[in-house]
């Protein structure tokens, strides 16, 4: 089994876990949409594509473990950091890349690593390509538009 299977059978247990199936179908969407498009985004701007999957995967773990948004990135990024750990297959380069996006990944307003912005850019894109009408705040729009012109897009 690869570590992308690894992890996304870790996140599959929360998934699959949250009690409403309407929640956890929208989840599951947001989760495997992240995560695709952060195969996308690191692609394209040659970073660590298998990172940037992992991270897209696990970046909400602490919203769906404990249902809800509050300081969800900080905490989110420590359970990635024990899953990660407790897997042994990473160094701990790789999880210090993987848990600080995901750490900043609320931050939608500063610019933080390539890494890291590869994940903000999927969470706020996958919103918009969820829902169109989606209204974004004024710092989603700002990354939206930035997005926009990097991918030749009119979202
Ligand atoms: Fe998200």
């Amino acid at each position: 089994m690869d570590r992308i299977d690894l992890i996304r059978q870790e996140i599959n247990q929360v998934l699959d876990a949250i009690p409403s199936p309407e929640v956890s179908r929208v989840a599951s969407l947001h989760i495997y949409g992240v995560s695709q498009l952060c195969t996308l985004l690191a692609s394209r701007r040659g970073l660590p594509v298998e990172l940037a999957v992992i991270a897209g995967l696990l970046h909400d773990i602490y919203r769906y473990t404990a249902m809800t948004g509050k300081e969800h990135a900080h905490k989110g990024a420590g359970m990635a950091k024990k899953i990660m750990e407790d897997l042994g297959c990473f160094t701990p380069e790789e999880i210090e890349a993987v848990a600080g996006a995901i750490y900043y990944h609320s931050d939608k307003e500063t610019r933080h690593l390539p890494l890291d912005e590869v994940l903000k850019d999927a969470d706020v894109l996958q919103r918009v390509l969820y829902d169109p009408s989606y209204i974004m705040s004024g710092k989603e729009k700002r990354r939206m538009q930035r997005i926009n012109e990097e991918l030749g897009l009119r979202l």
